[in-house]
């Protein structure tokens, strides 16, 4: 599978980025997050030039990372500024890739492509993170999933599979009977949805949001910018009441492919009532994570299973309309990687 390289993608939540180092795969590479001794994220090639030691069980010194296995140590512009042996010099081809980074609204944000084209700009905003009056979110959440990066996306932009696999937590019987609208601006996509007049999902119940037996609309529209950035405005209000007068439970949702078969799942949420309750915090939490890992996961993984090394569209699937959003979204990025693969735009990386 083919991934979309001049393009931001999520390599960490900010937090997790720290004294020690943070070896993740991304795209395939390697690559290895720290800051360096004025607080700013750095990321550099994760494999050292000298025998192939993964840097990220090195340690981070002033003046950057010092390899586990000989110690070489390079700095956050990959280049090595120490050698521990013999004379001390340095090897002019000891450097590693040094990649744009960007952080901004809790997220550190990695480009993968070519450096001369990184525009910090272009990363889409998720400015309510930084809201901590009207919201409060849980912390940010990374699953490791041995998942395919596309079949990820499909699941996020068709919920309508929360109807089935999602009735103990995140969906309803609503979700069959709910109306879906894909709008494009740009190479942005808004999957709206609205599940009228249905019973709330266990998790608006179980975290007190509401009573059992009222009957609600429940809207979930997703904002997606390619890659794989997705905000999810979602909530539920008294069935043919406005929204103002319900209660919102969003999202941010970030997938990064790590290798052809396997993603970095992104997660953090936000709500907007009972906001002081930290016991809330941590049992939505506990309940969404559990969806995701023993519902989606073992669902994903089946089908990924049985799709083995062929392409969706190969495979010639059946079309229905809940696919909307999730097909917009792949012609979007089948276009895009094609116009990074003709010669014109072909970039060195
Ligand atoms: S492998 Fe890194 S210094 Fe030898
Ligand atoms: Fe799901």
């Amino acid at each position: 599978m083919k991934f979309l390289r001049q393009a931001w993608y999520a390599a960490a939540w900010s937090e997790e980025v720290g004294k020690a180092l943070l070896g993740r795969t991304i795209l395939r590479e390697p690559v290895v997050l720290f800051r360096d001794r004025d607080g700013l994220a750095a990321a550099i090639g994760g494999t050292c030039p000298h025998r192939f030691a993964p840097l990220a069980r090195g340690k981070l010194s002033e003046g950057g990372i010092s390899c586990p296995y000989h110690g070489l140590t390079f700095d956050r512009s990959g280049r090595c500024v120490r050698n521990p042996h013999g004379d001390h010099r340095i090897p002019k081809d000891a450097i590693v890739k040094s990649f744009p980074i960007a952080e901004k609204d809790t997220v550190i944000w990695i480009w993968m492509g070519d450096p001369a084209r990184a525009d910090a700009g272009q990363i889409p905003d998720f400015a309510p993170l930084n809201d901590e009056v009207t919201y409060t979110r849980t912390a940010g959440q990374v699953l490791d999933m041995p998942l395919r990066w596309d079949l990820m996306l499909d699941n996020l932009l068709d919920l309508s599979h929360a109807g089935f696999l999602h009735l103990g937590n995140l969906g309803s019987e609503a979700f069959s009977r709910g109306r879906m609208q894909v709008e494009k601006q740009g190479n942005r996509l808004w999957v709206n949805n609205l599940y009228p007049n249905g019973l709330p999902a266990p998790v608006f119940i179980g975290t007190g949001a509401i009573a059992p037996d009222v009957y609600v609309d429940y809207w979930v529209n997703v904002r997606w910018d390619p890659p794989g950035f997705m905000y999810f405005d979602a909530g539920i209000t008294p069935a043919g009441h406005n929204r103002s007068e319900g209660v919102q439970l969003n999202s941010v949702q970030l997938l990064t492919p790590e290798t052809p078969t396997s993603t970095h799942y992104f997660w953090r949420l936000f709500r907007s009532y009972r906001l002081q309750d930290a016991s809330l915090t941590a049992a939505i939490e506990q309940m969404v994570s559990h969806a995701f890992h023993t519902e989606d996961e073992p669902m994903i993984a089946a089908v990924q299973e049985r799709m083995g090394d062929r392409e969706l569209m190969d495979m010639q699937p059946v079309m229905l309309g809940v696919d909307g959003g999730a097909m917009r979204a792949r012609r979007i990025l089948e276009d895009l990687i094609r116009k990074e693969d003709e010669p014109a735009t072909t970039a060195a990386a």
